[in-house]
């Protein structure tokens, strides 16, 4: 295998994502300490920081500054590259943590046993079935009471409306949990306080019997044994293309406060998760093994600092290797680009890179030049990956100047902090005022810190009551739309006509009541 070939095939590019508490953070320390990126745990936990005010520029601005380097962690384990993409929760949701799932080509979803999918997960969910990412899941804290097992996989199957293959099963659970029967090496991992992982090889349920008589009780065993069988006879069997399309998802559980089930979770996961695929491009496929190098910018990143106001531009390498110094052409303006001090990202530092291949996620340095959704190619043919989707903002807020003398620097600094993807921006249909539109809160109070820091304007941000967008394919507005009070009509920056309503109510109402109008959830 050519060196290119061989070493894009042993990246492992993927985001963790859940809903808040169920233990990404815990996860992801734990990886990260396994392949010795970080040396003690609660390395990670610091930037959460969860006495956080939104209100405290100072932490946010702590909070944003050390979140660039946990935006991309890498680390080596057993031969594999491994590049985790961190997908902001909390307070700080926002499209970029959408976008990064453009990125990647593998997804981890933690699911806390007691409490199920709940509404964080399934919205990430869907953005990665859209795009048929391969979807592994983490059954989170065994070690505590949750729901059955079987009760579980009929969750994600009906929820998700995605096929469940479990790798292995619990073994008891709560006060009872003994660990896990692993299916595939037909192995029992034994759970115990020392966090000594043990593992004992048990290749019939007679033997499974056998081994865990001494730890487990009868109805312990009877159980599992019972439910092995029943996913025996009518489980679903692994399919590896369907894993590869993101139709079947294989299930792990564990816990990972004590890091039981995360080594053989990794080591699974990083066998049967896809390395870089070839994409599509305005010109055709591209293979992660071609030559000429090409990627695509995902995320942009604003220091807060005002005194040096300079932004990271993260790019995902689909193909080619990149080498320092090496001369690059942006699609979008067909103009030569040196990329500028590029690096990559570890648990709590960063490094120039001297060279870096598909799958890797590389920082540059950006004067202002790129904008969400660039390719970069190595030729001066250039193609592109196409735009990343926008997505349906949540939250809507009039905006304006404090005062009109800054109206000249209100609006360079709206229009480029929209065009840098921070935040969405429409204008009203009759006195053109402009209008936000975000899919976390804090997106607003980033934008009025970054807009008093960068442009020297004060703002007035006036919250909206509408939390839904959608993009109206008629030629032609409705009089109705017009003249209602429960929803408005705006234009986006492309002056497409936007209706805003209050909820769903609204808009299913909107709709029997204007049978003919066809709206769309996004637009491209
Ligand atoms: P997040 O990033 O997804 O928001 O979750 P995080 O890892 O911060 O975990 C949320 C809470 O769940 C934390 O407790 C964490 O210790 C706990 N947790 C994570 N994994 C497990 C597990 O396997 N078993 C059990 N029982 N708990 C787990 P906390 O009390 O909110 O924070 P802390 O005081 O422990 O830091």
């Amino acid at each position: 295998m050519a060196k290119l070939e061989q070493e894009a095939s042993r990246r492992r590019t993927f985001a963790i994502i859940s809903h808040p508490d169920a233990g990404k953070t815990t996860l992801t320390e734990k990886l990260l300490l396994l392949g010795g990126a970080i040396r003690s745990a609660g390395s990670v936990k610091s930037r959460k920081s969860k006495k956080f005010a939104t209100s405290d520029w100072m932490e946010l601005e702590k909070q944003r500054g050390i979140s660039v380097t946990s935006s991309v962690m890498q680390f080596v384990y057993d031969d594999y590259k491994i590049n985790i993409l961190d997908t902001p929760g909390h307070q700080d949701f926002s499209e970029d943590t959408y976008r990064t799932l453009m990125a990647v080509d593998s997804v981890v979803m933690i699911i806390d046993a007691a409490k199920g999918v709940e509404a964080q997960t399934l919205k990430l969910f869907k953005v990665c079935r859209d795009r048929g990412i391969p979807i592994f899941t983490f059954i989170n804290k065994l070690d505590r009471q949750g729901k059955e097992p079987l009760e579980l996989f009929e969750e994600l199957e009906e929820v998700l409306g995605i096929q469940t293959c479990p790798v292995n099963y619990p073994i008891g659970m709560g006060q009872s949990f003994r660990g896990v029967y692993d299916r595939f090496k037909k192995e029992i991992e034994l759970y115990d306080d020392k966090r000594e992982q043990t593992l004992i090889p048990a290749d019939s349920l007679e033997t499974v019997r056998e081994r865990l008589v001494q730890v487990a009780d009868e109805a312990t065993i009877d159980q599992l044994e019972e439910e092995l069988l029943l996913l025996e006879e009518a489980g679903n069997p692994f399919n590896a293309e369907a894993v590869k399309a993101g139709k079947q998802t294989l299930v792990f559980f564990g816990s990972a406060i004590s890091s039981f089930g995360v080594p053989t979770f990794l080591k699974h996961f990083l066998e049967l998760a896809p390395g870089p695929a070839g994409r599509e491009t305005s010109k055709g496929h591209v293979d992660p093994a071609d030559e000429t190098f090409s990627g695509f910018i995902f995320k942009i990143q604003a220091n807060m600092n005002p005194a040096h106001r300079d932004r990271i531009a993260f790019l995902r390498i689909c193909s080619g290797k990149y080498e320092k110094g090496m001369e690059t052409w942006l699609d979008r303006t067909g103009k030569p680009v040196k990329l500028a001090q590029p690096q990559q990202f570890f648990a709590d530092s960063r490094e120039n890179v001297e060279d870096a291949y598909p799958g890797d996620i590389v920082g540059i340095y950006d004067p202002g030049l790129y904008q969400i959704g660039d390719t970069l190619c190595a030729t001066k043919d250039t193609f592109n990956f196409g735009k990343l989707p926008t997505f349906p903002p949540e939250h809507f807020s009039k905006v304006r100047a404090k005062t009109a003398m800054k109206q000249k620097h209100f609006i360079k600094g709206i229009e480029q902090l929209a065009q840098e993807g921070a935040v969405q921006i429409y204008k009203t249909e009759r006195y053109e005022e402009y209008i936000l539109g975000v899919v976390g809160q804090l997106q607003f109070d980033v934008f009025k810190y970054r807009m008093e820091a960068e442009y020297n304007v004060d703002l007035d941000i006036q919250p909206m009551s509408f939390h839904l967008a959608r993009w109206l394919l008629n030629d032609e507005i409705p009089r109705e739309a017009l003249r209602s009070t429960t929803n408005m009509v705006v234009h986006d920056s492309q002056d497409r006509p936007v209706i805003l309503f209050e909820n769903e109510f609204g808009l299913n109402w909107f709709m029997q009541k204007n049978p003919d109008i066809k709206l769309a959830e996004s637009v491209i």
